[in-house]
């Protein structure tokens, strides 16, 4: 543990050398759905659940005497919720393009349904549970108020999409700010990890990888020189591999000068992961190794 906060300080990432489960991200982060799907363990059965739901497309052209006529086409989509079926079916191996991926989800503003309901929904909006038949993958819809504002909202979903170049982030497939339908549209995650911290097997605690892969995450972000920002212990998840990713950008911002000249090149371990740790300990969760990482991370911007 010593070893890992010494090469940490001294300027370099955990070398992931010797570890037995994954930490921040995918070791390899291709940015692609079949990269996931293909790590992706078999969902679990329970009951089906499916939903159709209808859109509309409108698309103008010209006639030949120079009126515009608007013509609606409507496509059906069935979309499943999770956990579909008992037998193992085989994954497909067939590659979609991003728009694909996109098109096959249908009506997005169809999926705001209690059911689809992925976290708390908050003042600022809540996040659902969107399905692909084609994909046969969830994903996971930040949505927004109606008034929330488009630069805010590209600005969000822009530093998120930073942080899932280096495996930090979940990706983002696409956002809007400016329809009626505010969204950042992303890959979904499976646990929160205050979820697993509480969960029997783990009592309260993060395990060593865990802790492992929050400060791994924060050395990345700080590369990037993203500030995340919203230590909160909901804003950390993981995938079926128990990686570690940082959800919600909201209050992220580029580190400027101003703040490496105060917090040197830990930033995120002085601020976000300082933040994270209150978070835990209101939350119940012991965290030492993150504990210990504030401090050293403090100690060297004291130094400065
Ligand atoms: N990619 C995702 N996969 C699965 N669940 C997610 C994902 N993003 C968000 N959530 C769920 O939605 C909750 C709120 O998302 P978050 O981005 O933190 O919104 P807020 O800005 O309201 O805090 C998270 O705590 C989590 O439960
Ligand atoms: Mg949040």
């Amino acid at each position: 543990m010593a070893d890992i906060l010494a090469n940490i300080l001294q300027g370099g990432l955990i070398s992931p050398k010797g570890r037995l489960s994954p930490t921040c991200g995918p070791k390899r982060y291709k940015n692609s759905p079949q990269y996931k799907a293909a790590k992706r363990k078999s969902l679990k059965p329970t009951a089906s659940t499916t939903k159709k739901s209808t859109s509309k497309k409108r698309s103008k052209s010209k006639s030949s005497d120079g009126d515009t006529m608007t013509t609606t086409t409507t496509t059906t989509t069935t979309t499943t919720k999770r956990r579909r079926s008992t037998s193992k079916k085989k994954k497909s191996k067939k590659t979609f393009t991003l728009e694909e991926e996109i098109e096959s989800l249908g009506d997005l503003a169809s999926y705001k349904i209690p059911e689809n309901l992925l976290g708390r929904e908050g003042k600022e909006g809540a996040t659902y549970e969107v399905y692909s038949s084609l994909t046969n993958k969830s994903y996971a819809m930040k949505a927004f108020r109606p008034t929330k504002s488009a630069t805010k909202i590209s600005q969000e979903a822009e530093l998120q999409k930073e942080a899932a170049s280096l495996g930090v982030a979940p990706r983002i497939l696409t956002y809007s700010g400016s329809s009626r339908n505010k969204y950042i549209l992303m890959d979904k995650l499976t646990h929160r990890l205050s979820d697993l911290a509480k969960s029997k097997s783990q009592n309260n605690q993060l395990t060593t990888e865990q802790q492992e892969g929050i400060i791994e995450c924060a050395e990345k972000l700080d590369q990037l020189e993203i500030l995340h920002n919203d230590g909160n212990a909901l804003n950390l998840m993981t995938d079926d591999d128990g990686r570690i990713y940082y959800i919600d950008y909201g209050f992220s911002k580029y580190i400027n000068k101003k703040l490496l000249k105060k917090y040197g090149p830990h930033v995120n371990g002085c601020l976000t992961i300082s933040m994270l740790v209150r978070s835990f300990r209101h939350h119940g969760i012991s965290a030492p190794l993150l504990v210990k990482y504030v401090a050293e991370c403090k100690a060297a911007a004291a130094r400065k």
